[in-house]
C-alpha cells in the first residue's frame, strides 16, 4: 500500500524485545534500565498475526530488531513461523552478534535471510569500552561474522557508527572486512535520538576520505533497492561500503518502512511518536474476525498519516516529539 507522498509500503521492523546483553554507550544507561513487562510485549503468535495483516497490504521484507532480538528465547520459531507468512519474501534480523554463532543453525534451518551485526570497532579494548563489556568480547562478534559469511545464502551486514575521538581512526581496519569477502560494511550516522545525543558524528564525506572512497577510485553500485544505504566497492573489493545518513543525507522521499515495537505499537516514522497501538486492538476482546477488520482499517489510517519526513535538528512540538528510547524501537 501507498502512504499520502506515494511511497509504497514493503518492509516493516519488529523489535521483539527491549532487553540486551550489552550496554552501549550510546544506546543505553549503564544502570536503571526498566524493561518493560513481559506480558506487555507482543507474543511471537501475535506477532506472525500482525505480519500477516501487513503482508495482505503488501509488506514484503521483515527484520526482527531489539534490542537484542536474540535474548528472546526461540527466535527461530518466529522466523520459520514469519517465513511461512504469504507475501512475506524475506526475514532478516539485526543483532550484536553476541549469541549469533551458536543460534545460526537453527536460524538458518528456519530460513533466515539476511543478518546484520552491530561492530563500531575492530578494536578489543575500543569494544569493551563502546559496549560496557570484556575484551574478549569482540573475539565472540568476529567470530559470529565468519560464522555468519559461511552460510553463502544468507546476506551478512557489518553496521558501524563512527564517532567522533572514539572509532574514527578505526574505520580503516572496519572497512577492510570487506575486502575479501562477500560482506557489505556501512557506516550509519548517529542520529540524535536518547543516548545517542551524547555524541559527534564523523560526517559522511570525512569518513569516504578516512577511507579512499571517491567517484575515480571506486563504483558506485546500483544497489540500495530501495533501502537509505548507497553502496560502493573500492577498487580491488570483493564485499562493499555503504552509507546511510539519515540526518545529512536526508532520504525520507523513498522511506518503505514502518516499525512495530516490542509493545504492539505500529510506528510510522522512527522520529515521531505518530502510528497506531495495534496490541490495544488485538486484545480488545472481539471476534477474531472483528479483530481484523479493525487492524486492518487501523493500520490503513496510520500509514495514511505517515509523517513526510524527520525532522531531527529542528525544535519538536509536543505532538510529534517520540519519547521511547532506541532500544524500545530497534533502531
Ligand atoms: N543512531 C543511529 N543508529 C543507532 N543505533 C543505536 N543508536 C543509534 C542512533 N542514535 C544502532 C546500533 C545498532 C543498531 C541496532 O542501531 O549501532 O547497529
Ligand atoms: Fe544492545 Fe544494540 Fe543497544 Fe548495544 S546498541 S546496548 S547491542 S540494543
Amino acid at each position: 500500500m501507498k502512504d499520502s507522498y506515494g511511497r509504497k509500503i514493503e518492509y516493516v521492523r519488529i523489535s521483539v524485545t527491549d532487553r540486551c546483553n550489552l550496554r552501549c554507550i550510546y544506546c543505553m544507561p549503564e544502570h536503571g534500565v526498566t524493561w518493560r513487562p513481559r506480558e506487555e510485549m507482543l507474543t511471537y503468535e501475535e506477532i506472525v498475526r500482525l505480519t500477516g495483516i501487513l503482508a495482505a497490504m503488501g509488506v514484503k521484507k521483515v527484520r526482527l530488531t531489539g534490542g537484542e532480538p536474540l535474548v528472546r528465547p526461540k527466535l527461530h520459531r518466529l522466523v520459520g513461523a514469519l517465513k511461512a507468512v504469504p507475501g512475506i519474501d524475506q526475514v532478516m534480523l539485526t543483532t550484536n552478534g553476541l549469541l549469533l554463532k551458536e543460534m545460526l543453525p537453527k536460524l538458518m534451518e528456519a530460513g533466515l535471510d539476511g543478518v546484520n551485526i552491530s561492530l563500531d570497532t575492530t578494536d578489543a579494548d575500543q569494544y569493551a569500552f563502546l559496549t560496557r563489556s570484556s575484551p574478549k568480547t569482540l573475539q565472540t562478534v568476529l567470530e559470529a561474522v565468519d560464522a555468519a559469511l559461511s552460510y553463502p545464502q544468507l546476506t551478512v551486514k557489518i553496521n558501524c557508527m563512527p564517532m567522533r575521538g572514539i572509532n574514527e581512526e578505526n574505520l580503516r581496519d572496519l572497512a577492510d572486512k570487506a575486502k575479501d569477502r562477500p560482506l557489505a560494511v556501512r557506516f550509519i550516522e548517529m542520529m540524535p535520538l536518547g543516548q545517542g545525543c551524547g555524541f559527534e558524528p564523523v560526517p559522511e564525506d570525512e569518513v569516504k576520505q578516512k577511507l579512499g572512497i571517491s567517484g575515480t577510485m571506486s563504483e558506485k553500485t546500483g544497489e540500495s533497492a530501495g533501502g537509505p544505504c548507497v553502496y560502493y566497492r573500492p577498487e580491488g573489493f570483493r564485499g562493499k561500503i555503504g552509507f546511510i545518513s539519515a540526518v545529512s543525507h536526508k532520504f525520507c522521499s523513498g522511506c518503505n518502512r514502518v516499525r512495530l515495537t516490542g509493545e504492539g505499537f505500529l510506528k510510522t516514522c522512527l522520529q515521531s511518536s505518530a502510528g497506531v497501538d495495534l496490541k490495544a486492538i488485538l486484545r480488545g476482546g472481539q471476534s477474531p474476525e472483528e479483530v481484523d477488520i479493525k487492524l486492518k482499517s487501523a493500520i490503513e489510517a496510520a500509514i495514511a498519516k505517515k509523517p513526510k519526513e524527520h525532522h531531527f535538528g529542528a525544535k519538536e512540538t509536543e505532538e510529534t516529539a517520540e519519547t521511547r528510547k532506541m532500544f524500545q524501537i530497534g533502531g
